[in-house]
């Protein structure tokens, strides 16, 4: 029996080194992101997850932003690091920002005040959904991605930078591109630990 989705979520990896040989055009990348933001799953079907993809300059400047504002934070030692790690995320296809529109969390509490304490986690919960479904989506094609989080650093500069709504809430970044190292070997904790099943 060969289960395509086991396989293809072996294959998903944190992938840092990136290049800019994308085995997809950008239309095509596109239509992945369209459709993965289309078929997530969201509590109360309130769709509340926004993506901006940033290409070329757009993702150059995104990783300049965050490399100013961190320079500004770190030690010289540090920051050596820092830059390295910031190179190479720049050094990419592009950038898929992901943001939760808050907007839509208060209408749903206050429509439905029963779950008001609950819609903020599920909203977070279902843009988790959409970055691993985004993540492996771009896996099944090649194209290595990781998830990244200088958000709340960045966000002011960012809404400024890609004309954000106020609404939309930085959650995540994710770099993406070819892979041009891939991902050492994972460790994994034991499963007899972490599962249990009742027949
Ligand atoms: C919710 C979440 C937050 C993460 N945040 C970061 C992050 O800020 N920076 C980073 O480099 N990796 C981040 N990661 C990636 C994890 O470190 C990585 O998924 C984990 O070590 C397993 O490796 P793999 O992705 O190659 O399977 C995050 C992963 C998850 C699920």
């Amino acid at each position: 029996m060969t289960d395509k989705f086991l396989t293809l979520i072996q294959t998903r990896r944190s992938i840092y080194n990136l290049g800019k040989e994308s085995p997809l055009y950008p239309e095509e990348l596109n239509r992945i992101f369209r459709e993965c933001l289309k078929q997530c799953p969201t509590a109360f079907n309130s769709q509340s997850g926004r993506l901006a993809v940033l290409y070329q300059h757009y993702n150059k400047r995104l990783w300049n932003i965050t490399s100013d504002i961190l320079e500004q934070l770190s030690s010289p030692e540090q920051f050596i690091q820092t830059q390295k790690k910031l190179n190479s995320f720049a050094s990419g296809t592009g950038t898929i920002l992901y943001f939760i529109d808050d907007s839509i969390t208060q209408k749903l509490q206050k429509k439905y005040p029963l779950y008001a304490e609950h819609f903020p986690t599920w909203a977070e919960q279902a843009n988790g959904m959409l970055q691993y479904m985004i993540w492996t989506a771009l896996a099944e094609h090649k194209i290595g991605a990781s998830l990244q989080h200088y958000n709340p650093l960045i966000d002011e500069q960012v809404r400024h930078s890609f004309d954000i709504p106020s609404n939309w809430r930085l959650t995540a970044q994710m770099p993406f591109g070819s892979i041009i190292q891939p991902a050492e070997e994972k460790t994994f904790e034991s499963l007899e630990k972490r599962i249990k099943i009742f027949y």
